[in-house]
């Protein structure tokens, strides 16, 4: 049995932060996917290489049988505990930061896998690679685990002759793997991320349960700029949170001003599915720059991330950026029909400062078996 799984990664186009505080966020999936080729072996050794954390390693097929006959049964509650038990063999394995993560979450989903779906653990290989780069908040873990997951659940499928169908049913399984998953990597995950690797397109998203995938969408091309400043989501979540309590009345305003931008480019980016009307492509615009100009005011920005904006703006085009801010990626808006030169002078000019500049379709496919 062999097979290849991938999944996309995510952009934040509008409400990140605000989206902390319960407000309205827009995320879109990148045509940057991760690849994971599944080869059932021979022999009794389970084979894990997943180049982008620099790990290959071989375990025992019997200390992993072994591990899944005496882990606890994992339910919503008991998570906690069921991690534990994955993390004390990973520990056994002798990797740190996030290699063992990438261990972890793997050992996590195929015992959780093997408990829900009856898999028969065999020896198999796993090679799980990325065009993402890792960390850097284009939902990296979330395109692994909803990987991983998915591989399980068509092995388990195919070991009992089912079809896999990636319908509703199966991709709700697929997203509550996952959701555990990111609740190992990131402690407190919206789903934002692991909803965009299952479904794809754009995804309207609001604390607690409102995540709405929106279908037929058309192409988005965007310029996505990686400062390459690292930048750690926790912090920058803190430093907003502690402007908000120094000033509450001010950010409370700038918190609806932010949703309000959110709730606008939902409705243009829902018009644009049926009409590609030049009028919504420059209303998109200016809510990239209004949502841009919200979070710099909110002391999220970098100086890196402004002199992208500024790149844009001299070229006549949108630009923001995304995610937690403080260094990390900006998005520039690429309407259709935008002319070449322009594209290839501002992604010169941003290489030019040092940014990496990578051009990208947004809203396509979700998680796939080939
Ligand atoms: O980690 P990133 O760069 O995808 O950004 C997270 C977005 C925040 O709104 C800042 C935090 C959150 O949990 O939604």
């Amino acid at each position: 049995m062999n097979f290849l799984v991938s999944a996309p990664g995510k952009v934040i186009l509008f409400g990140e932060h605000a989206v902390v505080y319960g407000k309205t966020a827009v995320a879109a999936s990148l045509d940057l996917r991760t690849t994971l080729q599944f080869n059932e072996l021979d022999g009794q050794n389970i084979l894990l290489s997943m180049p982008k954390l620099d790990l290959k390693i071989t375990v025992s097929l019997a200390e992993v049988i072994e591990l899944s006959q005496n882990s606890p049964k994992l339910t919503e509650e008991k998570h906690e505990e069921f991690y534990e038990f994955v993390s004390k063999f990973v520990d056994k394995l002798q990797y740190s930061g996030i290699q063992k993560l990438g261990l972890e979450a793997l050992f996590y989903l195929l015992i959780a896998v093997t408990q829900s779906e009856s898999l028969e653990i065999k020896p198999f290989s796993l090679f799980l690679d990325t065009k993402l780069s890792i960390g850097s908040g284009l939902g990296s873990s979330a395109s692994f685990a909803v990987c991983i997951s998915t591989s399980f659940l068509h092995w388990a499928n195919l070991q009992k002759n089912k079809l896999t169908k990636l319908d509703e049913l199966e991709l709700q399984k697929i997203s509550k793997f996952a959701m555990g998953c990111e609740k190992i990597m990131h402690g407190t995950p919206s789903g934002i991320d692991h909803t965009v690797a299952i479904y794809g397109a754009v995804i309207e998203f609001k604390k607690p349960d409102k995540l709405d995938p929106i279908f037929g969408v058309k192409t988005m091309e965007i310029l996505l700029v990686d400062t390459r400043v690292p930048r750690s989501t926790k912090d920058l979540v803190a430093k907003f949170k502690e402007l908000k309590i120094k000033f509450p009345g001010i950010v409370d305003a700038i918190l609806d001003a932010i949703d309000q931008v959110a709730q606008e480019a939902l409705k243009v980016i829902r018009k644009m599915r049926t009409l590609d009307d030049e009028d919504h492509w420059r209303d998109l615009g200016a809510l990239v720059e209004v949502n841009h100009g919200l979070l710099a005011s909110c002391q999220v920005s970098h100086p890196a991330l402004e002199k992208i904006c500024a790149v844009a703006r001299e070229n006549k085009l949108k630009a923001k950026m995304t995610g937690a801010g403080g260094g990390g990626y900006a998005y520039v808006l690429l309407p259709p029909g935008v002319e070449e030169e322009k594209v290839q002078q501002v992604t010169e000019t941003m290489q030019g400062y040092g940014f990496l500049v990578t051009r990208s379709s947004l809203g396509g496919p979700g998680v796939k078996i080939d």
